[in-house]
């Protein structure tokens, strides 16, 4: 028996019609039912294990369904969500608000809002009162652990939910990486980056090589030497001066197709953000994974949705990096994604097995 009759799934804002065409496609035991921008219910035709893992790129985050509270105020809200949750019990409480806009766009990014950290605490003081325990309020959960979903459709409709956080990406808040900064950063790109190599346990070191096509102005160049990573940096544009001195870091002012594959002999990881179709990225990272000189263990690439019928094909671009050699191939749209999605290949499964450890 499922533990309710509906799921649901929370994405980017605008890519629920991706979104839906992948869950009919990959899971037939779903029917789509309730939707808003970023935000997709679906009915269950057959019985779901409770800790369900859903075969989806564009899926951020999701769970079981308990239904909607409706309401002009905070105390009508959680009156109506009292019931919903009645006779569960939870380690945690996750309250966020669906995206509002495409991140990146008009300065949009998918950080926590006032509104959802008002919310969570009002929520927390009033569950709080009947618990020994306390619940645990916005923060990341531990793995498997039963976290209450509560996100916030609109100010007057709030959605309530709850799921196991069996994945990393499970656990974090609305399925966003826990990577607010105050300092100013290059580029968003970091953000990128760093939400790429937490959610798939990326086995970068450091003192590891990289190598980095398209990488002005220099974004995801500042996380890779923040890890300690050194970095050839491939790009005709010119990096941000903050970057472009740095001592493990050397600039190739170039187009890709120019760079001479023995000068970056000995890369172990390459990274790839250009912004141009998947296919022209994908043909432009096989001249470096081919090369008799070069051989890569892991790559991190972007593959820019320039239309969204792309999102038919990401099967054919996993398919085409498998045929590299590389053991695990798996696509996620981060959450600080733009409209484009995030390809992560592995060589060796066994570099990400001792990664988790
Ligand atoms: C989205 S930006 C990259 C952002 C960068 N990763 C960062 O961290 O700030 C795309 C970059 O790809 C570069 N680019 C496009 N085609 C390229 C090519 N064939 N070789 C190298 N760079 C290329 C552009 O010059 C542009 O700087």
């Amino acid at each position: 028996m499922n533990e309710s009759e509906f799921i649901f799934v929370v994405c980017q804002h605008r890519a629920e019609s991706a979104l839906k065409a992948e869950l009919l496609r990959e899971h037939p035991e779903l029917r789509l039912a309730f939707s808003r921008p970023g935000f997709v219910t679906c009915k269950l035709l057959t019985d779901l294990p409770k800790n369900f893992i859903l075969r989806s790129t564009f899926a951020r985050t999701y769970g079981w369904s308990l239904g909607a509270c409706t309401g002009n105020s905070s105390d009508q809200l959680i009156e109506q969500l009292k019931p919903l949750i009645a006779n569960r019990s939870f380690d945690q409480l996750h309250v966020w608000e669906r995206d509002a806009a495409i991140p990146g766009q008009g300065g949009f990014e998918p950080f926590p809002t006032e509104l959802a950290t008002c919310v969570g605490n009002l929520l927390a003081e009033d569950l709080n009162r009947d618990r020994e325990v306390p619940l645990v309020t916005n923060q990341p959960a531990t793995a498997d652990q039963t976290v209450l979903d509560v996100i916030i459709i609109e100010p007057t409709q709030w959605w309530i939910g709850w799921h196991v956080a069996a994945t990393t990406a499970a656990r974090w808040v609305g399925g966003v990486p826990p990577l607010v900064r105050d300092d100013e950063l290059i580029s968003r790109a970091y953000y990128k980056i760093a939400e790429a190599c937490a959610w798939s346990h990326f086995p970068l070191r450091r003192g590891d090589l990289v190598v980095e096509l398209g990488s002005a102005p220099g974004g995801a160049s500042e996380f890779l030497l923040e890890q300690g990573a050194s970095v050839f940096a491939i790009d005709p544009a010119p990096l941000d001066p903050a970057i472009a001195e740095h001592p493990r870091l050397m600039h190739l002012q170039m187009r890709s197709k120019d760079v001479r594959k023995k000068e970056v002999a000995g890369a172990r990881w390459l990274v790839a953000d250009l912004n141009v179709a998947p296919n022209y990225t994908l043909d432009t990272v096989e001249e470096f994974v081919g090369n008799q000189h070069l051989h890569f263990r892991g790559l991190i690439l972007t593959l820019k949705l320039t239309r969204w019928e792309l999102a038919d094909a990401l099967h054919e671009f996993r398919q085409r990096v498998r045929q590299w050699g590389f053991d695990v191939v798996k696509t996620r749209q981060l959450a600080f994604n733009r409209r484009e999605v995030c390809l992560v290949a592995i060589r060796d499964r066994i570099d990400i097995r001792s990664r988790r450890r």
